[in-house]
């Protein structure tokens, strides 16, 4: 980026963390919601009781107990689009490590954080607050980290050299997330009846984003989001959250709070799989609430097909009667809409539904 850029996004940048250890008694006014954005906190419509779905996911090293799991898996995505999971396989000292890491970083002074400040969405790695912060009309209260983690040896180099532990510790929790996106891929394939292998190469040669994210304690929640409504574009997001804050919408379109569960992981079905089941499964709508005493961290693992592989709904599952929903489009397509268009104001998914549907 040209000198003069950099320092212009440096002198409108102030993080959330800023914010927060300043001490302020208000959110500043770029971070009010209108008042129907607003997260209606502690009322009965946004903390409704459903109960979310928790899969054991070593049914699936089971031979008898697999379609278990997989019939499990199969009512979970046709009804929210998402569920969480437990056995995963990953060490829970590699999740608090990795929590560890994260926490170091944000604690860092802004100066150390600012070295990797970017406004454009193709870059791999990229420091930022709210969204995007020189083109979000409304802020949220959110600071991030995010990197291309996938093949690790070729983006690790990138990374955030503070705290010196950053690099090892959140490898090795990519890495292992990217293990658990493979068995998942595989599984969620073969609850649409395909083959459990359709999408292994592209999932191998695929993309993995690690959004590390970090909602700060907020004055004023009831007024703020950390994260407004949207779907995620990839494949699958694994997500990691510290502590409660992540709403999901149900089909009757009323928001959930996301319980958090003690060592689960949560899995949250994205627009290419909505797109590759031909709207058989639907990629979950989540937003994130914050709080007033205490800083939530969250990993969002955004698995997506390689950058320029076009998705288009399988064709095993069309034939006269059904008839393809969506057009195909790539995760470069979707960096492409983002960076000219406000997603918040439409979702990307959208642009791609076929007007028959
Ligand atoms: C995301 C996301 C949720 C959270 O990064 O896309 O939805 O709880 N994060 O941080
Ligand atoms: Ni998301």
């Amino acid at each position: 980026m040209e000198e003069t850029e950099q320092s212009l996004l440096a002198e409108s940048f102030t993080s959330a963390m800023t914010l927060n250890n300043s001490g302020v008694p208000q959110v500043p006014d770029r971070y009010v919601l209108p008042p129907s954005q607003r997260p209606a906190l502690g009322s009965s419509t946004s903390t409704r009781e459903t109960t979310l779905p928790v899969i054991d996911l070593s049914l699936l090293h089971q031979p008898l107990l697999r379609s278990r799991a997989i019939h499990e898996i199969n009512m979970a995505c046709k009804e929210f689009g998402f569920f969480q999971v437990i056995n995963h396989g990953i060490p829970s000292s590699v999740v608090k490590d990795a929590l560890d890491a994260a926490t170091q970083f944000f604690d860092l002074p802004v100066e150390e954080k600012m070295l990797l400040v970017s406004a454009n969405v193709h870059e791999p790695v990229r420091y930022g607050t709210s969204i995007n912060h020189s083109t979000d009309r409304v802020h949220y209260w959110r600071d991030f980290i995010k990197h291309y983690s996938h093949p690790l040896p070729k983006w690790i180099d990138m990374w955030p050299s503070n705290p010196p532990c950053y690099k090892d510790k959140v490898g090795k929790y990519a890495e292992a997330t990217h293990v658990l996106h493979r068995q998942l891929i595989e599984a969620i394939s073969e609850s649409l009846g395909l083959e459990r292998s359709y999408l292994q190469e592209e999932t191998e040669e695929g993309s993995q984003v690690m959004a590390v994210n970090c909602y700060p304690a907020c004055p004023e929640p009831e007024l703020a989001l950390g994260m407004p409504p949207h779907s995620d574009f990839g494949s699958l997001t694994i997500l990691l959250q510290s502590s409660q804050g992540l709403q999901i919408m149900d089909c009757n379109k009323n928001w959930v709070c996301v319980p958090y569960i003690e060592g689960a992981l949560i899995v949250q079905l994205g627009d290419q799989v909505e797109v590759m089941s031909n709207g058989i499964y639907k990629s979950v709508i989540h937003r994130v609430t914050v709080n007033k005493d205490v800083k939530r961290l969250s990993f969002a693992s955004l698995h997506s097909l390689p950058l320029h592989k076009k998705i288009s709904p399988a064709t095993e599952l069309l034939n006269e009667s059904n008839t393809a929903s969506y057009g195909e489009f790539s995760f470069k397509d979707f960096l492409d809409y983002i960076s000219s268009n406000d997603f918040i104001q439409q979702r990307f998914i959208d642009t791609l539904k076929k007007s028959s549907s």
